[in-house]
């Protein structure tokens, strides 16, 4: 009975699998950089839960600085809490497209951060203010205006997320990657400002640890990009040219402040949002002022020229920074594609 039968006339083969599919499984190793970067990820994982949130005392704040906080991390709640979800979904692309092993294992291991990056703008908000970001009732005018915010802020990441799903099918790995590393580029960025500003020990325990995951993450990116950059078209180099715009515009509401162009906002927002800024900011989170704010974006942005440009990218005109460039009028929420 040991013996296996063989047909006469030979094995069937099996049908073909149309594709896209994620089988026939397959572990194809052709990046050993990104395979080392994935080691290191697994090694280098951290749990928020055992962050030292004992540290972090409501009764250390005016109610106007815990409001102010929980606003900074629902404004931020707005880039870092929607990885989870976009990674993941670019992991089940990786899949389908059959992309390498490392690959695929990167895209995870961005998913599994950026869920511990959400989780801490979850415990920070559930800690200061209870119900946030929305699910609570406001009873003074400021805070009447951060709930208000709040919802037109995330009316606009229902938008980007719409435009997300429509998007992410289409690009390749080299557009949607361009795109990934201008929000990685932005995140270690955000991050190592506020850890430098913050005052408070849990904070900056947290902005050192989110920032060395962004910076893991913008190493992935430039991983994957130099095996795809090496193969673009001019038409593929244009779309990455409006997707740098797209990446800045988006961004800027948490790096800086929204600038025209995609946000649908009322016009009392962006005074509201100063106000509560600047609460935070009396709080010691650590939100950098104005002018610092504008300085480190426009730094970030010109370490992304830098390197597009080595490609044959053109960068986009960023007048709200003096920057020069390509003009690229209006963005849909089908062009932004980054996320921290
Ligand atoms: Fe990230
Ligand atoms: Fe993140």
């Amino acid at each position: 009975m040991s013996d296996v039968v063989v047909p006469e006339g030979g094995f069937w083969p099996a049908p073909e699998i149309p594709q896209p599919n994620i089988y026939p499984m397959e572990w194809r190793v052709e990046t050993e950089k990104l395979a080392a970067i994935y080691e290191k990820s697994k090694r280098m994982v951290w749990n928020p839960a055992d962050l030292p949130w004992d540290l972090l005392d409501p009764g250390d704040f005016t109610a106007e600085q815990r409001l102010g906080i929980m606003y900074w991390f629902s404004v931020l709640a707005n880039f870092d809490a929607s990885g989870p979800a976009v990674f993941a979904r670019a992991t089940i692309q990786a899949f389908e497209k059959h992309e390498e092993d490392p690959v695929r294992k990167c895209f995870f291991s961005i998913t599994r951060d950026e869920m511990n990056h959400e989780e801490c703008c979850q415990r920070t908000i559930a800690r200061l203010w209870p119900g946030g970001p929305l699910d609570w009732q406001p009873s003074t005018d400021l805070e009447r205006a951060a709930h208000n915010n709040i919802g037109w802020l995330y009316h606009n990441g229902g938008r980007y997320w719409n435009g997300y799903n429509a998007a992410v099918g289409k690009y390749s790995l080299a557009v949607l990657f361009t795109s990934f590393m201008m929000g990685e580029m932005a995140a270690s960025t955000l991050f190592r400002g506020m850890a430098s500003g913050t005052e408070h020990p849990l904070f900056s325990d947290m902005f050192h640890k989110i920032g060395r995951d962004e910076s893991r993450h913008l190493q992935i990116c430039m991983t994957i990009l130099e095996n795809e950059w090496p193969g673009l078209t001019d038409d593929v180099r244009g779309l990455i040219t409006r997707q740098l715009r797209a990446g800045f515009v988006f961004l800027s509401m948490i790096l800086w402040e929204p600038p025209e162009g995609f946000w649908e906002l009322p016009p009392y927002f962006l005074h509201n949002h100063r106000v509560l800024m600047d609460h935070a900011r009396e709080g010691g989170l650590g939100v950098l002022s104005y002018e610092e704010q504008a300085d480190n974006w426009r730094l970030a942005m010109a370490r992304v020229r830098a390197i597009v440009e080595r490609w044959g990218i053109e960068f986009p005109a960023i007048p709200e920074l003096d920057i020069d460039g390509v003009n690229v009028d209006v963005i849909d929420p089908e062009d932004i594609i980054p996320v921290f």
